[in-house]
């Protein structure tokens, strides 16, 4: 009897040991190279030996890097491929804080001159990236790659200085400014304060907020869109639909099975339990709530940071370009709360709308939480001088502040993709719509019906029997889609090309 307990013992200790090992074994494989920043100590200063990543000579290389708390669990993390109930594997997930770190990228390249130009690396792969600017970092003046920073020849001559205009970048087609650092979705818009940028020592740190339903296809375009510029995603999901039923919890699981994988290291976990009260008789309550709740719980959450850091909140069908935000990250001198100029369409992007969608989306994390509550529905609405705590700030940061929009009508600065998805998906959004955005159109049993959807999406019509006017719009046209949908075509398809078109297009045009 004895004997047997001691065996059944013996067996157990084995098992746990290989499963420990398994899931470390598994976890060393997942580690990016951006995730090996945010591991412990030990770990980064390996990873600055063996590529030289270094910000400027004689500044702190190793500041507090990572609570080592977190790159445990970050390690132990469960993988559930066919957990039933993610509930259940949900953990301390939602309770987790994530220590927001500094980015020491190069961003910027101080040529011998003394100019200080901004480095484009937006076209390389992340990874890839790390050794390419190292090399022109090595030799910043040879001038064989064109439009990078060049200095003029005197000043390189070691002429004595004579002042400024011997000393400049410059720029590639599509940036603009004494450093290059100024996208033309930012040098074409209403940002009064244009002269006068310039460039961060150390970049803010950005916050990018997002209620997610069912749009799972944008998720990943935005996460690819941003993942340069934006340090830290704030993802809510929530066991009750807008319309107050229950729903699955879709994104916590393929978040633990490893769809999210690239972007992990940079996503905090929000989740909402509970359903407004009132929001099932007005469903603009539950709407509002969701982005007071993912804003307060998900800042409270944060650790380390810093008031000139930057706040981000955008709907799931919101995609900001990276440029734009990049700006946002590496220069002072603008001023908020700032919208943004969103290219608008529906159910694709073929059915472009006329203008642009402009939402107030962002402004620094100080502004945030002295003027708006820490209350992200505040700031999407736009009466931020009449909110009390807004004169003080003002007054305290000694500047006048308006609020600005990046992009213009006519310089897109992002994409407002509304109703883009597969007949399914749309079937899905109307019925669990809020309940006060009326008509609700999922009340009705017509307008559900998936083969009604795809002739809405062939026609560009919508459900009260009406068609817009769309422009004309062509895929090769800048800012047509985000950079990641032109590149996996065919996997975005049905939001490219209008998927129904096709035989009238045979036929007619
Ligand atoms: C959502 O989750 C909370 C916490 O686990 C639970 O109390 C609540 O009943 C759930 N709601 C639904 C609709 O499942
Ligand atoms: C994760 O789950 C989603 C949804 O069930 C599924 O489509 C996807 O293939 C899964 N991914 C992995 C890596 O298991
Ligand atoms: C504005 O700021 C100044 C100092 O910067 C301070 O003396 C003054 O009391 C402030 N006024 C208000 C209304 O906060």
């Amino acid at each position: 009897m004895k004997m047997r307990r001691h065996r059944v013992f013996l067996i157990c200790t084995v098992g746990l040991c290989v499963i420990s090992f398994l899931h470390y074994y598994k976890a060393l494989h997942y580690v990016s190279l951006l995730r090996e920043l945010s591991a412990p100590y030990p770990n980064i200063k390996s990873f600055i030996m063996v590529t030289g990543f270094f910000w400027k000579e004689g500044s702190t290389l190793f500041p507090v890097y990572h609570h080592p708390k977190n790159a445990a669990v970050n390690k132990l993390q469960p993988r559930h491929a066919s957990t039933p109930d993610p509930l259940e594997s949900l953990g301390g997930l939602h309770r987790r804080t994530h220590v927001l770190q500094d980015d020491r990228s190069p961003y910027f390249v101080r040529t011998k001159a003394g100019a200080l130009c901004f480095h484009e690396t937006l076209k390389a792969r992340p990874s890839v990236a790390g050794l390419g600017q190292r090399r022109i970092l090595q030799k910043p003046d040879e001038s064989k790659t064109p439009a990078k920073s060049v200095e003029e020849s005197g000043a390189a001559r070691g002429k004595p200085k004579r002042g400024k205009r011997l000393v400049k970048c410059v720029c590639r087609p599509g940036w603009h400014g004494p450093y290059c650092g100024v996208p033309t979705m930012v040098y074409h818009s209403n940002l009064p304060t244009k002269e006068r940028l310039t460039p961060r020592e150390t970049p803010r740190r950005v916050i990018n907020a997002i209620n997610v339903n069912h749009e799972f296809d944008l998720l990943h375009v935005r996460f690819r869109e941003l993942i340069r510029a934006v340090d830290l995603f704030l993802v809510c999901e929530s066991n009750f639909t807008a319309y107050g039923e229950r729903r699955p919890l879709r994104f916590l699981h393929m978040l633990l099975n490893g769809t999210y994988d690239y972007v992990r290291h940079k996503i905090l976990y929000v989740f909402l339990d509970h359903f407004p009260e009132g929001g099932r008789q007005d469903g603009w309550i539950a709407d509002d709530y969701l982005r007071t709740f993912l804003t307060r719980d998900g800042m409270a959450r944060i650790a380390g940071s810093r008031p000139d850091d930057v706040f981000l909140i955008n709907d799931a069908d919101e995609i900001p370009a990276q440029e734009g935000i990049l700006f946002l990250k590496l220069f002072d001198g603008w001023t908020e709360p700032f919208a943004i100029h969103m290219r608008k369409s529906l159910y694709g992007f073929f059915w472009k709308q006329l203008g642009s969608l402009e939402v107030v989306s962002g402004c620094t994390v100080g502004m945030l939480r002295d003027v708006y509550d820490n209350d992200g529905i505040r700031l999407r609405r736009r009466e931020y001088y009449t909110m009390p705590g807004f004169r003080k700030y003002e007054n305290d940061t000694g500047h006048i502040l308006v609020q600005w929009s990046i992009g213009s009508p006519f310089h897109f600065a992002g994409w407002h993709c509304s109703w883009c998805f597969t007949p399914e998906g749309i079937h899905f959004k109307l019925i669990s719509a809020q309940n006060g955005d009326f008509p609700r159109w999922g009340d009705y049993e017509d307008k559900r019906d998936l083969s009604y959807i795809r002739e809405l999406i062939r026609t560009g019509g919508w459900f009260d029997g009406s068609v817009q006017e769309y422009p004309p719009s062509d895929s090769k046209e800048h800012m047509y889609a985000p950079k990641y949908m032109l590149d996996n075509y065919d996997h975005y398809r049905y939001l490219l090309e209008n998927p129904y078109a096709k035989q009238s297009n045979l036929g007619g045009a």
